[in-house]
This record gives C-alpha cells, structure tokens and sequence, in this order.
C-alpha cells in the first residue's frame, strides 16, 4: 500500500526523537539529551489527595463534557497570578486552557498561517516549535539569538522587510541556549512591533523558574493588544496533567477557541479541576523555591564541571530554566559527540534540529532538570573524557 499522505507532512523536519527515545530507554546512559523536569520534585502525595478530594466531592460534574474555553475558576487563578506577581492587567477572559503549551503551538499556528506566509522565530530556536509551524508550511525567517535576545538589527529588518504573521520567542531561558532577554531588549522588540501587523507570542514555559528574584516583564506588558503568553503548568506542578494556557486580547481567544473545540472539544476536564484544587489548598510558591534552588544547584554544577573540565568549550549561564548550550572547539562536530557520547553511556542533544535554516553543527544543548547531582558529576566526567579524545584524533 502506498499511503497518499498529505504534503505538509513531508514539509516537517525529520524528528530526532527516535534516537533520543533509544538514549532514554537505556538505563545505563545518563542523558543530559532530554527534557524532563525533574521526577523527584513532583508532589505526587499532594496531587493524588486533591484528586481524591475531587472525586469524592464532585465526580459526576469532573468527569462530564465542559466548555471549551477551560474551568472558570482555573482560568482566573491564571489570571490573578499574573496580576499579582507580574503586576499586568489579566482576566479570565483572555485566558483559554490547552493541552500543555505544546497545543498552543499547534493551534495558534493554523489560526494565524496560510501556507506560504512569514513566521519569525529566533536561531537557535525550540524544536516542539519548528515542528508544530512547519506543519502549516510556511516560510521560516529566523533572528540570531544574542546573549541578551534577538539581534535587534536582524529583527526589524525581518518585520519591516517580511512582514511576518507573528514572532515566535522565549524571553525567559529559552530552550535551547538557556538564554533571557534583557528588559531594554524587550522593550525595544515592543517599539519595533508597535505599529505593524506583526503579533509577539511569547512562549513562557520557563517564566516561573527563574533563579533570583528580579522581575522581568514580558513584551506584552508593552504591547498588550499585539502579544499573547502561552503558559504551563508542566514545570511548576507535572507535564503529565497535560494542562497550560494561552493568555490573549480577547478578540484573538474567540476565533482561537473555534479552532480549539474542532481539534478536541475542550482540554481534559478532571484533571483541570485536580489541578485548581491542588493549587488553591496547597503552598505553590513553596513549592516553585523549592524547584528553583534545585535546579539553580544542578546548573551551577554542570557549569562548573564544564568550566574545569572543559575549558575548550564555552557554554551559555542560564540565569533560570531547565537548559544550556555550549559550543564546542573548531572542527569538532556535534553529531559526532553525541554518537561517541552514547558509545561511552552519556548523551548530548546536538545543536543541528533547533537551525531550521542549517547550522548547529558546532553547539550542543544539555538539559540540567532531569539528572541527578550524583548523575550530573558523573555524566560530566565522562562527557570530558569524549571531547578529549575526540579532539585528539583531530
Ligand atoms: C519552550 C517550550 N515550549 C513549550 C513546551 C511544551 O510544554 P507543555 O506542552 O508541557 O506545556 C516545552 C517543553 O519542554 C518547551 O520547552
């Protein structure tokens, strides 16, 4: 049988998922390849008492057909939450519950793109993105990421010269680089924008997961009729909840829940309702510090170690997240410092899915979340020991 699939299929890059699922799959390689947050750091006793409470109290509404825009009261703990720790106007009507972040991409996407039309994105740029938007086959311009965001140079030249639909970007540690935007960056992408039909989305995976205290305030604080957050519950609270949000102009969130409900009604309700019962009788502030001094430990650790290690590779200091990126030295290829680093049970993403355009050959990502401490010192050590001979047999 020859399966006559759809042309946009073909149009999306080859998915390096594959190889990645036979690195997780071995228990023997430490993966830094991946992008799990951290296991240990789930409540599982606190979710499971709020999933108790829900269905002895509530179970016939939890588990019936709901509306598709999401649970109210959810909805507006998203919105008070952005009022209060980022001091920006929000209400539940700009707020519509998705699938995790991930469905934002997809469904925003097909709201927004006709084949054939510009879609800006910074390089390097998140694969789950690349993925969702080739789908819809339009043309990819992308924006060098610099250590403090977009070249803005490259960046006004794109929306005055392409006109792009809209601008995709992580301000806040961004995956791959663990890079963040400064303030003045932000405000200036604002300036540019402002005007234009160009719409900022803001993917804030990361936004809560920031190792300090200083505020950094989103472009949409700027521009709110032109930007959109999407937001997630996948970091703070569990990944497997399948729950984020998208927080736009509520003119934007009435033709995006039309294309909602087509792809799947509404997002699963129980688990919305688990969710807002675990958030309202549980500490999540406490429990993000604790998630932030982890992971602000582990980052430090894997830095370090590159930094004593390494110190031929340079490699980015995320100030919050779940990610870096390191460059290696000249002539030394990223494809082949993951298949040596597998060979020697220690796993690397190399940098080449997230160049739409090509390039990554020299940069590796590695995820900090996932790995233990223990883990991490030992996966570092052995990742030193294949740079070293692989730059030997150069
Ligand atoms: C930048 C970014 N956006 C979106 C997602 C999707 O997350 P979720 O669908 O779990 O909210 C991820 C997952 O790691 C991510 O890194």
């Amino acid at each position: 049988m020859q399966y006559q699939f759809a042309d946009r299929v073909a149009r999306a890059p080859k998915s390096f998922l594959e190889e990645l699922f036979r690195v997780s799959s071995d228990p023997s390689i430490i993966s830094f390849a991946g992008g799990l947050p951290s296991a240990a750091l789930i409540d599982t006793a606190g979710i499971a008492r709020a999933a108790r409470e829900v269905m002895e109290e509530d179970p016939q509404v939890a588990l019936q057909y709901t509306t598709t825009d999401g649970y109210l009261p959810l909805r507006e703990y998203i919105a008070d939450r952005y009022r209060h720790r980022l001091g920006i106007t929000a209400t539940a009507e700009e707020i519509q519950i998705v699938n995790g972040s991930q469905q934002c991409l997809d469904l925003f996407a097909k709201l927004f793109l006709n084949k054939g039309d510009h879609v800006g994105m910074e390089r390097p740029g998140y694969l789950g993105a690349i993925e969702a938007f080739s789908l819809y086959e339009p043309v990819i311009d992308t924006v060098p990421l610099e250590e403090d965001g977009p070249d803005l140079e490259v960046f006004g030249r794109m929306v005055r010269n392409n006109r792009p639909k809209f601008f995709y970007g992580i301000p806040n540690s961004q995956n791959p680089s663990g890079r963040t935007y400064s303030q003045e960056k932000r405000k200036a992408i604002a300036e540019i924008l402002a005007g234009t039909e160009t719409v900022f989305y803001e993917d804030d995976a990361f936004g809560e997961l920031f190792f300090d205290t200083q505020p950094r305030l989103p472009v949409k604080r700027y521009l709110p009729d032109q930007a959109v957050i999407s937001g997630s519950f996948s970091k703070t609270v569990a990944p497997g909840m399948r729950i984020g949000w998208m927080f736009a102009p509520a003119e934007v969130l009435q033709q995006f829940n039309v294309v909602k409900q087509a792809a799947d009604l509404h997002s699963n309700f129980l688990c919305q309702k688990i969710l807002h019962r675990y958030l309202t009788t549980s500490d999540p502030d406490a429990h993000i510090k604790k998630i932030v001094a982890v992971y602000n430990r582990k980052c430090q650790l894997m830095c370090d170690l590159f930094d004593d290690l390494m110190p031929a590779l340079s490699h980015t200091n995320p100030e919050g997240g779940m990610f870096l990126m390191a460059t290696l030295p000249e002539g030394l290829s990223s494809r082949k410092v993951f298949d040596e680093g597998v060979k020697n049970k220690v796993a690397v993403l190399p940098g080449l899915p997230f160049y739409v355009d090509g390039g990554g050959t020299d940069t590796i990502r590695l995820n900090f979340s996932a790995a233990s401490e223990d883990q991490i010192a030992d996966g570092m050590h052995r990742l030193a020991q294949v740079v070293a001979t692989l730059c030997q047999g150069q």
